[in-house]
């Protein structure tokens, strides 16, 4: 069946996904110059949408680039396109470049042909039919990985707190995921720690609690990571952000991996070694239905405050 055509948000406009074109000169395309964010839609709400929204102004403000809308008025696009797409739930990739240079590396404004950043937000609607299908089954056998060969890229290179469009590391971690057939691929740092998945965060449990790699080992510090944490420091779960090497991953109960894609997934295989019981397990199975109830509420929340409050109001341009 044909896809339906997306509304895609460019540079200020709602444009139809066959005009959304951006210039040769953009300078995420020339240097990977830009940041960007993956924002899950639950029931009509963007999920987490301030957290995702620190993360980028945090990315920018580091980089230099000015975001062209305050929280308030990134809050409004969500909503416009979530409208415009008809999107009961889905993904909103929101990519944001320094604008377009020529060959140069130069970055000051005085220096670009284009200065204003351009900005994209794509919307992939259908996360439920993507749970329902092929996924689901997936992550009802739970998902076989192995550990990528190459380390995440330090943070003393390139900050990690930023989720920037560098993305070649993941891109040869997924590719040796590819070669070795399996579902997923784990990162070690240069000391053996395991830091994160190569576009999840990763959890194990031992002994009824939840250990993940603390935020200053080179990890993305994951949107979901947190609602997981938090969730679960809330039903009285021990939670904790500490270092763990392979070898008390691949002799946990239980892995999962957790983003804002996957939400948060079982890991029964890791290089061949079965994990626990080489099933999915209770702890993982409870994280993930404690994550869909958490969007199921702040949807209800989000809908609630939007109502009572209009539009919000933005306090001072970046609110
Ligand atoms: C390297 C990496 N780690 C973790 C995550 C999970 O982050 P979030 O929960 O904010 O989606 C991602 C998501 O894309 C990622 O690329």
């Amino acid at each position: 069946m044909a896809q339906k055509s997306m509304k895609i948000y460019l540079n200020g406009k709602l444009v139809p996904e066959e005009e959304a074109k951006l210039s040769v000169f953009d300078r995420c395309f020339l240097y990977g110059d830009g940041v960007f964010e993956g924002i899950a839609v639950w029931n009509r709400a963007p999920f987490r949408a301030d957290a995702h929204l620190d993360r980028l102004f945090a990315g920018l403000d580091y980089l230099h680039i000015e975001s062209p809308l305050d929280r308030a008025g990134w809050l409004d696009v969500f909503d416009e396109i979530v409208a415009a797409n008809d999107m009961e739930d889905g993904y909103l990739r929101l990519q944001l470049s320094r604008g377009e240079g020529m060959s140069s590396i130069k970055w000051e404004r005085r220096l670009l042909r284009k200065p204003e950043p351009n900005v994209v937000v794509i919307p992939i609607p259908g996360f439920r039919d993507y749970y329902k299908g092929l996924f689901a089954q997936k992550a009802e056998q739970g998902l076989r990985g192995v550990v990528v060969s190459r380390p995440r890229i330090a943070s003393a290179a390139i900050p990690s707190g930023m989720k920037h469009c560098n993305y070649l590391n993941s891109v040869l971690g997924a590719i040796e995921v590819t070669d070795a057939k399996v579902d997923i691929g784990v990162a070690v740092d240069r000391d053996g720690f395991v830091t994160e998945g190569i576009a999840y965060n990763l959890f194990i449990v031992k002994n009824g609690g939840l250990v993940t790699a603390p935020l200053d080992r080179d990890i993305l510090p994951g949107i979901t990571r947190d609602v997981v944490l938090e969730l679960a420091r809330g039903a009285g779960i021990r939670a904790e952000e500490k270092l763990f090497d392979a070898y008390a991953m691949t002799t946990a109960d239980e892995i999962f991996i957790c983003s804002t894609l996957e939400l948060a997934v079982p890991v029964v295989e890791i290089d061949g070694r079965k994990i626990g019981s080489g099933k999915p397990g209770p702890v993982t199975r409870r994280m993930g239905e404690m994550l869909i109830a958490e969007m199921d509420a702040e949807a209800a929340r989000y809908h609630a405050s939007r109502k009572k409050g209009g539009a919000r109001k933005a306090a001072g341009k970046r609110g």
